[in-house]
């Protein structure tokens, strides 16, 4: 059996500056580092905006903090008249080792269909990053058709043409339990993660099935995050508005304690 690293990621949103970001990132690796968190049993990942990545690159190399960082978006193309988006060459150049795909936000907000979430796929692996590939259902697909058919049909869109080979995390993130406080129980957050991990190994393999992390995210909090991380098909979290305090992200982070 293939040991998969636990992941505690951290989806900053649209909060945080450049300054707040050093500031944050500092105090987050000496709270680990404090408590003597063991960074190669569990890993520890932050996603600020863009502005901030060159800073975060900056501190983390010079200090050597064992943090990953990663972005938000990542543009499908790779260079030219995109006004506005960020190419996968930037943020290689930038050390980010994950970029979050297709959340709920951008799906919602931006209109991103499962083609553009598969096209941004594709470019985050042509530049050597790892997709954190998001999915979930609305509350009325929930009601519709049950939990895990939306999350599937994304995914198996997504990983349409990535190959077998390929390294990436896939986060389950309910939408009726992004920001609402109201997560999805361990029970619930298991149920879909194991059918997500049905159709990596229909897509990739079973190897690629047995060694992907799939993440819970929504409304995940140091006082709920163990219950999830007992299941057996739950590898870590995204987590949104507690990975914003680093205190509780910290305590999130150090679950087993
Ligand atoms: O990407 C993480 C996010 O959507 C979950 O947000 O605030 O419910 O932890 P939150």
């Amino acid at each position: 059996t293939v040991k998969r690293t636990p992941f505690i990621a951290g989806n900053w949103k649209m909060n945080l500056d450049h300054l707040q970001a050093i500031a944050f990132v500092q105090k987050l690796a000496w709270s680990l580092q404090d408590a003597k968190h063991d960074f190669d049993s569990v890993e520890v990942a932050v996603f600020p905006p863009f502005t901030d990545l060159r800073s975060v690159q900056t501190l983390v190399s010079a200090d050597k903090l064992p943090l990953a960082y990663g972005a938000q978006d990542v543009s499908a193309q790779d260079s030219g008249a995109y006004t506005g988006e960020i190419s996968g060459a930037f943020l290689s150049q930038l050390d980010c080792r994950y970029v979050i795909i297709g959340h709920s936000e951008r799906r919602t907000l931006h209109a991103e269909t499962d083609e553009v979430v598969r096209a941004k796929t594709a470019a985050a692996l042509k530049h050597g990053i790892v997709p954190v590939i998001c999915v979930g259902e609305t509350a009325e697909d929930l009601e519709k058709h049950g939990s895990s058919a939306v999350p599937v049909a994304q995914l198996r869109a997504a990983l349409e043409g990535v190959s077998a080979d390929a390294e990436i995390v896939v986060a389950y993130e309910p939408v009726w339990a992004i920001g609402s406080g109201q997560a999805a129980t361990p029970d619930q957050a298991e149920a879909v993660a194991a059918a997500l991990r049905g159709v990596i190994a229909e897509a990739l393999g079973d190897d690629a099935a047995a060694r992907t992390r799939i993440l819970y995210g929504g409304s995940v909090k140091s006082g709920n995050i163990a219950g999830f991380m007992r299941e057996p098909n739950v590898d870590g979290a995204l987590v949104g508005g507690a990975s914003l305090d680093v205190t509780e992200f910290s305590n999130i982070a150090r679950y087993q304690k």
